[in-house]
């Protein structure tokens, strides 16, 4: 029986192509090519109408649109047509919350920053830039497409236009040196007003250029302490420029948390559409479940199978026991942690590790919620592992 009550709305629109594919990159995204803007507007809208009818077979309780997504691929590439059209589309279908965060990510390309004030004019009210790397020497190593100045020349666009920017950088390479690091960040902080940031440790992901290269001993990662020190040394930088850290990776200034992940990472229900998008709902009915809706990955087969008629790849009833290992999975990434009530079935929890991590002082749990300890969190995976029943 499904205890907690979820009824926050969102909806994810992936859009696939990409200038060129980065080395280190397993996202489905294809290298741009001729499309065809009114059959991609069809399958979207088609798409988007299936899933309204799911919303109210499934009996779910709503009151419009919390959040919309563009991401990718480079959804800074979309035809503002398509961008147009989906806003116009779902906010028919769905409605729009008065306070509707809509996100578009963008690359830092001088093409791309040129673009920014249709997109505001379009109803975007936050920009994810993925700056990547605040030197060349990382941008090329990452195969990027952009420089420095671009990245300065779209920061500049941006906060004449949005008020709410958020930036991803990856960082933690091997080679990378500390007091490098912090020069940059801080130099950054202090000439950009961000609102939010995203800073990943690089990751080698199966499949991908970076991953043969890895095997082949072309490139190294850094050892685990040593990105725990990047870690650590980048949220003092962070919280000494006033920014909360709220999750793993992700930092905001007050009031300007991701409300879209945050939906993710509270196991809310959302809405996924575009070539392999996955969507999850909490279904309403007699015997309550959550929904899983898988779209085909592929873009040419995703477009051909939506164009007449919606399709989904896969659509699924989760499993109680692997719906909670995901919010269990989700919600403790937050540092403000998850409400135990969240769970269904406690018994995926290993009670006797959690005693031992609270005596390790790892994890807390107190009113029902349970929480890593900041310390602790770069050590999150380890930790999910051995408090998950097996
Ligand atoms: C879908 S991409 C963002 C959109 C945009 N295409 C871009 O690259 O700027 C999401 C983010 O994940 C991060 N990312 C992707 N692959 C990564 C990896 N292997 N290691 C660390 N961060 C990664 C990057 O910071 C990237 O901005
Ligand atoms: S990192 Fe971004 S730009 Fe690069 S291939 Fe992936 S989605 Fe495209």
């Amino acid at each position: 029986m499904i205890k907690y009550n979820h009824n926050l709305l969102s909806l994810y629109v992936h859009w696939p192509y990409c200038e060129s594919k980065c080395p280190y990159c397993d996202f489905n995204s294809h290298i741009n090519e001729k499309i065809n803007i009114n059959d991609w507007i069809k399958s979207y809208k088609n798409q988007l109408l299936a899933m309204k009818e799911e919303l109210i077979e499934n009996n779910i309780n709503f009151r419009h649109l919390d959040t919309l997504f563009f991401g990718g691929g480079t959804p800074s590439l979309m035809p503002l047509k398509i961008v147009e059209s989906i806003i116009d589309i779902s906010k028919k279908i769905f409605g729009f919350k008065k306070n509707i965060e809509i996100t578009l990510e963008a690359n830092p390309s001088s093409y791309e920053s040129k673009k920014f004030i249709k997109f505001k004019q379009l109803g975007i009210n936050r920009i994810s830039i993925g700056a990547q790397s605040l030197n060349n020497k990382y941008l090329e190593f990452l195969g990027r497409l952009h420089n420095i100045e671009d990245v300065k020349i779209a920061l500049n666009n941006a906060s004449e236009i949005f008020d709410n920017i958020s930036v991803d950088l990856i960082y933690a390479f091997h080679g990378q040196k500390i007091h490098d690091w912090i020069n940059e960040l801080e130099s950054f902080l202090n000439t950009y007003n961000l609102q939010h940031l995203s800073l990943y440790q690089l990751t080698i992901e199966e499949g991908t250029k970076f991953f043969k290269d890895h095997k082949n001993g072309i490139i190294k990662l850094k050892d685990n302490d040593k990105a725990a020190e990047f870690y650590d040394i980048s949220n003092k930088v962070l919280s000494d420029f006033r920014f909360i850290k709220y999750e793993v990776s992700n930092y905001a200034k007050n009031g300007f948390k991701c409300k879209h992940n945050l939906n993710y990472w509270n196991s809310e229900n959302w809405i996924g559409v575009g070539p392999g998008a996955y969507g999850r709902l909490w279904s309403a009915k007699k015997n309550k479940n959550r929904i899983e809706y898988q779209n085909y990955k592929n873009p040419k087969t995703w477009l051909s199978k939506n164009l007449l008629q919606p399709d989904f790849e896969k659509i699924t009833k989760l499993d109680t026991n692997v719906s909670d290992i995901d919010t269990l999975t989700m919600g403790l990434r937050l540092y403000e942690g998850l409400e135990i009530s969240k769970i269904n079935n406690l018994s995926i929890i290993n009670f006797k590790s959690l005693k031992e991590l609270q005596n390790q002082n790892m994890l807390t749990f107190k009113n029902d919620v349970l929480k890593v300890n900041k310390k602790h969190m770069i050590k999150l995976n380890s930790i999910l592992d051995y408090l998950i029943s097996h």
